[in-house]
């Protein structure tokens, strides 16, 4: 491997695992809750994640280039939660951009067995191509649009190797309860667990995270389960125990609950004050 390439996945994979704060989702479902202001939103939890996950746009005007993270630069869209269909993805930015922003890698979805396969592989192909020759590693998302169901483990193998084999650097793809260990063990390269809806308890995000990561995927790249969460920070710092300090559920929990109480102290000390 290529010392740039090398370079910039150690920047966002330390140690070779990830904590990656996804904050891409107004590029195709507008000001989702808890993002309205992204800049104000992340800001808190920066200390405790290796690399964002977002658009240009989004990285312009929200985040400052002085005190920020290496940026994953989310490169394919085109699409909204009101159109037609989500999977009409294309690649959104050039390679000069990629570059003019110093993105450390990229990510680009792939909706595979959907009607855009053959489009959305050929973004994700044509983009390692430019890519490659600069060093930048491309991230494939496993997107599966509005369509939930389909996350179970036979067809997230399917895209997860189908990506890699199209010369992914990383893939990024849904945890599935059944058979999780057969997603990572059949994909060539890196995989990171996507977070997916909010879930209802922390503890459950907690358990899924530390299943996933037992099982083989180098780290996550969540979101909503982290900004939506009412003590994000806790959360922030529990999952970073899971994914750089193996720490396991009931400790991951422990770190969540310190947090909160903290959080809680100090704002019943200002009600005091
Ligand atoms: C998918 O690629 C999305 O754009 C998000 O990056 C991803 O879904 C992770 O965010 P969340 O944990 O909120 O689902």
């Amino acid at each position: 491997m290529d010392w740039g390439m090398k370079n910039r996945l150690s920047q966002v994979m330390p140690g070779g695992r990830c904590f990656f704060m996804a904050m891409d989702h107004g590029y195709f479902q507008g000001p989702t809750t808890g993002l309205e202001k992204p800049g104000e939103t992340i800001k808190p939890l920066l200390p405790y994640v290796d690399a964002l996950f977002c658009t240009r746009g989004a990285l312009r005007s929200a985040i400052d280039p002085l005190n920020s993270k290496p940026i994953i630069l989310r490169v394919s869209g085109c699409t909204s939660m009101v159109g037609k269909d989500l999977a009409d993805e294309e690649v959104t930015t050039s390679v000069e951009e990629i570059i003019r922003l110093n993105a450390s890698a990229v990510g680009v979805s792939v909706f595979i067995g959907s009607d855009y396969e053959k489009q959305t592989l050929k973004n994700l192909s044509q983009l390692v191509n430019a890519c490659e020759t600069y060093g930048i590693p491309v991230m494939a998302v496993t997107a599966v649009g509005k369509e939930l169901e389909k996350r179970e483990a036979r067809y997230l193998a399917l895209c997860c190797r189908i990506a890699a084999e199209l010369g992914a650097r990383a893939v990024k793809t849904y945890w599935c309860e059944k058979d999780f260990d057969k997603v990572v063990q059949g994909c060539p390269v890196p995989v990171v667990i996507a977070g997916g809806p909010k879930c209802e308890t922390e503890l459950e995000v907690l358990e899924f995270v530390h299943d996933g990561i037992q099982k083989g995927a180098v780290g996550i790249n969540l979101g909503r389960n982290v900004w939506q969460n009412p003590n994000p920070v806790a959360m922030a710092k529990a999952l970073r125990a899971i994914v750089h300090e193996s720490a396991s559920v009931k400790k991951a929990y422990e770190i969540f609950n310190e947090g909160k109480q903290k959080l809680e102290s100090h704002a019943g000390r200002q009600v005091l004050q």
